[in-house]
């Protein structure tokens, strides 16, 4: 495989780089419109340059660290390489740090959190602001103690000092986002590591929504603020084939015994030993996800040779073009900070007064061709704070628990940006917002009890004339637009 590095990319290239910025979707009045997707949060789309970078180490394609064959060794060359490729790209201090893959963000927390192996009395710090994959796997195994959040959304900072300090002895980690996925409020990780550290524990950092957006540097290991631990997926970073990153300290993971085993993961078996295989090898069981990997590896290349710093740029000026403008819209509620655009990554958190979230995406997708997200997303303890749910209210709230009714699941709509996005897609987005707002829609929206989503009557495109899959490998012919969504 020919390692092509990339030059002087430009936003634009990206952008015109993007498979699918073009993609017609069907609107309710029969049109079609390009697709606008303003749900980079959830995933991202892809570029063409990882496609052809795949399609060029396909050929490679072959088991790794198993075969002997030539292309086995080709392959486990360019894996191995990977590793790096990534750990250098979140400034990690190669010489005692490491990438294990994994699948995607939740795994890397999940594994972080079993392999840790916590004591009774061990206490990990989180915050109220984080996605469920930074909360539950720690309370599997520790005890959590949640700081809280501040009126505007932001992270408790005072708190947090406070409680790292209260927890000294016990602390074993404190875990928090790089950024939210639902305000995009951005922690600062290096001074949290530094408290963390004086703690001494560790500090983990979810970087799931930050990795896209801003520059990341673990800093070396003697450096008082440096990153412990930390996580990202793929799929929201341009390269969506199932891989996730894992980086931490190669003694962490030379220590005690993997949490998943079987293949690939041991040096020695016998009947009544086994002697595991060093670090990642010991950490990655069964066979990896080499292709993801490449990806992963090409995406990043991509998005050096725009720059980081330029992407980062990029989106403070389309989110605060978009808060601006939404602000001005008489019965929106946006939520998270509105003025330090600089400290946040491009999500627009938003309600429309006395409609529900559900319906205000539903009307969005099917008469504006825009995709978004809406819900909780994955952060409900955050939402709910946010919606100002009070505690009496939020074991249920309306979330189907009991009688799996979800109409009255509250919820925001959320619009998340990704580098390749641009003042078009805002513009077509408030525009519609506004219509939304004012009553100006075509549609008749009825709600599914069971999911809590709506649907407009009369919508069903036909949905094997946008991917024939439908048809050739999945023959529901009867499958419609509505028993999809
Ligand atoms: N964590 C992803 C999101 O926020 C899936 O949508």
């Amino acid at each position: 495989m020919t390692r092509k590095t990339h030059t002087g990319l430009t936003l634009q290239d990206l952008r015109n780089d993007v498979i699918g910025i073009d993609t017609m979707v069907p609107l309710l009045d029969g049109s079609e419109r390009s697709y606008v997707f303003l749900d980079n949060g959830a995933s991202t789309p892809t570029f063409g340059k990882v496609m052809d970078c795949i399609r060029s180490f396909l050929p490679w394609y072959s088991g790794v660290h198993r075969g002997t064959g030539f292309k086995s060794v080709v392959a486990t060359e360019i894996f191995d390489r990977t590793h790096e490729v990534v750990a250098r790209f979140v400034g990690a201090d190669v010489k005692r740090n490491m990438v294990v893959f994994t699948k995607n963000t939740t795994e890397c927390v999940n594994k972080l959190s079993n392999r840790w192996g916590f004591g009774p009395a061990d206490v990990v710090i989180t915050t109220g602001m984080e996605h469920h994959s930074n909360d539950l796997p720690w309370r599997k195994n520790a005890k959590v103690v949640h700081v809280g959040i501040m009126p505007d959304g932001s992270l408790d900072l005072e708190g947090l000092q406070d409680a790292i300090r209260r927890h000294k002895g016990n602390l074993r980690v404190v875990a928090v986002s790089g950024a939210s996925n639902i305000t995009g409020i951005c922690q600062p990780i290096h001074r949290i590591a530094e408290w963390a550290h004086e703690a001494d524990a560790a500090i983990f950092v979810d970087a799931a929504q930050l990795a896209p957006h801003r520059r990341i540097d673990m800093r070396p290991d003697d450096d008082p603020g440096h990153i412990d631990f930390l996580a990202l997926s793929a799929h929201k970073m341009y390269a969506p084939f199932g891989i996730g990153v894992l980086v931490g300290p190669i003694d962490f993971f030379e220590q005690g015994e993997p949490d998943m085993v079987g293949g690939g993961v041991v040096d020695v078996v016998t009947l009544d030993e086994v002697i595991w295989k060093h670090a990642p090898h010991k950490d990655e069981a069964g066979s990896p996800n080499v292709v993801g990997a490449v990806a992963l590896a090409e995406s990043i290349a991509i998005l050096e040779s725009v720059g980081m710093e330029t992407i980062r740029e990029h989106e403070r000026a389309l989110l605060e073009y978009a808060c601006t403008r939404l602000r001005k819209i008489e019965g929106v509620t946006l939520y998270g900070p509105t003025s330090d655009f600089a400290g946040r990554v491009g999500v627009i958190p938003f309600t429309v007064d006395g409609m529900h979230h559900a319906l205000v995406a539903a009307i969005l997708s099917a008469e504006g061709g825009i995709g978004v997200r809406n819900g909780f997303f994955c952060a409900q303890p955050y939402v709910k704070k946010l919606l100002g749910i009070s505690k009496e209210q939020e074991l249920d709230a309306g979330c189907g628990v009991g009688d799996g009714d979800r109409s009255g699941t509250p919820g925001m709509v959320r619009a998340s940006l990704g580098c390749y996005s641009n003042e078009a897609d805002l513009d077509a987005f408030i525009a519609m917002v506004d219509r939304i707002v004012r009553g100006d829609y075509k549609g008749t929206y009825r709600q599914d009890p069971v999911s809590g989503s709506f649907l407009p009557e009369g919508f069903e495109p036909d949905l094997s004339k946008y991917f024939p899959f439908f048809d050739s490998v999945v023959p529901a012919k009867n499958r419609t637009y509505s028993e999809a969504s």
